[in-house]
């Protein structure tokens, strides 16, 4: 098939690498000109896609435009640009909308079109279809959501079971023909509701399960007992009970923003989510918590030397987005402590560049460390694990 996959980052890019891969003809589009130039260069910016994954395809299954000159001549157009929050933490479709705009312009008649963004239920039906259907041809819509997670080394594109559904009976075949090709599972919904619905549901599980853990993590601190060895205890049950971690808070672009794409939309409907809602504020408590954590350490923190350790959003990866360290690292200095953060991923982040991890510290806050992340040139600094356990 003739594909064009619209957005070229952690979504999108595996997805075209592994459609080329499968044999399909691949334009990946993106309105980011250093990042065409970059993937048009047979590199790759993400750590799961390795350089040779582009490098075998490029010029042959895969190619790169800024452009949406493919979309005329395309079997299956499939959308995976941003959707974040705003700064009023509400849904920001205008990536989205912006996208398909752009689709819309070059739309023709017969070509299916795959949302894989996240959305709320009622999107692709509503807003989705009002922009494609400027084009003023017939075309087929399906939604499908991604469930990549970057670093895993089992789950990838090919082997995570998939989701599908069709606003109509075609639409839903087609895209299950199209995912069956390089994907080893594929199931449908009876309505993209459903399966707009599955994802959100997916990720608020893991917010509110996560917010939860760190909440016991504060009670098991007061007892003066490890959490970690708590959640492996209870985890011995064979059934009914899944762990989650604690930590600094939650980061990436779908832990913390999926949720309240699910809360808007229960709101919509009068059926408010309370659970999203104070998990929200818990996860959104704990830079403040830790820093209440190292006061009670230290004392004062004015002037005491702090290196935050791995400020990724989750070990393995060099994505910030969301960080929890973040807002840590802002309110220590607002505290008046001397911050330095130590990511061997990261490199530079906000102008700032990564310190050497070394002793002479007050203290270190453990937020992400890595695989690889050498805790031992720390020496002698006092730590604080924000992941749990001594
Ligand atoms: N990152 C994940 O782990 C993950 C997992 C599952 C689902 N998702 C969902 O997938 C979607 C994409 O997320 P992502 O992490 O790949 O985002 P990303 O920021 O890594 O990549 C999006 C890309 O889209 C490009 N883009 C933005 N507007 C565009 C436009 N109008 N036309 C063409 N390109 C445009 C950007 O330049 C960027 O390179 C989001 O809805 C997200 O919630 C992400």
């Amino acid at each position: 098939m003739k594909v064009s996959v619209v957005g070229q980052g952690y979504v999108g890019l595996p997805l075209a690498i592994a459609a080329a891969n499968a044999g399909h003809v691949v334009v990946g589009i993106d309105t980011n000109p250093d990042l065409v130039a970059y993937l048009d260069s047979g590199r790759s910016p993400i750590r799961d896609v390795a350089d040779t994954f582009i490098s075998s395809v490029l010029g042959s299954f895969y190619s790169v435009s800024t452009g949406y000159e493919s979309i005329g001549s395309s079997d299956v157009v499939v959308i995976c640009v941003p959707t974040p929050l705003d700064s009023s933490h509400e849904p920001d479709l205008s990536a989205l909308t912006s996208a398909l705009g752009s689709v819309a312009s070059q739309l023709v008649a017969g070509t299916l079109v795959i949302i894989e963004s996240t959305v709320a239920p009622g999107t692709t039906r509503g807003l989705v279809a009002d922009i494609l259907n400027r084009a003023g041809v017939g075309y087929e819509l399906a939604y499908s959501p991604e469930r990549i997670d970057p670093a895993n080394k089992t789950w990838n594109v090919t082997n995570t079971p998939k989701l599908v559904a069709g606003i109509t009976d075609s639409a839903r075949d087609r895209a299950l023909a199209f995912y069956s090709s390089f994907v080893s599972s594929v199931s449908f919904g009876s309505s993209v509701e459903v399966i707009e619905t599955a994802k959100l549901l997916e990720n608020s599980f893991r917010l509110v399960n996560i917010s939860f853990i760190n909440e016991v993590a504060g009670f098991c601190s007061k007892l003066g007992i490890d959490v970690r060895e708590v959640i492996d205890a209870a985890a011995t049950k064979p059934y009914g009970f899944m762990p989650f971690y604690p930590g600094a808070g939650v980061g990436g672009h779908c832990i913390p923003v999926d949720p309240s794409y699910l809360a808007a939309a229960a709101r919509t409907v009068g059926a408010p989510m309370r659970f999203i809602d104070l998990a929200n504020d818990v996860n959104l408590s704990m830079p403040s918590y830790f820093v209440g954590v190292a006061s009670g350490m230290l004392g004062s923190l004015v002037g005491r030397k702090i290196l935050v350790v791995g400020i990724a959003y989750k070990p393995d990866v060099a994505d910030v987005r969301e960080t929890p360290a973040a807002g840590l690292i802002s309110l220590l200095r607002k505290a008046g402590a001397l911050v330095s953060w130590h990511d061997e991923l990261v490199g530079t982040w906000n102008g700032e560049l990564t310190s050497p991890l070394s002793a002479g510290y007050d203290l270190a806050i453990l937020v992400n460390p890595h695989t690889g992340t050498d805790l031992g040139l720390l020496g002698d600094t006092q730590l604080l694990n924000t992941r749990g356990g001594y």
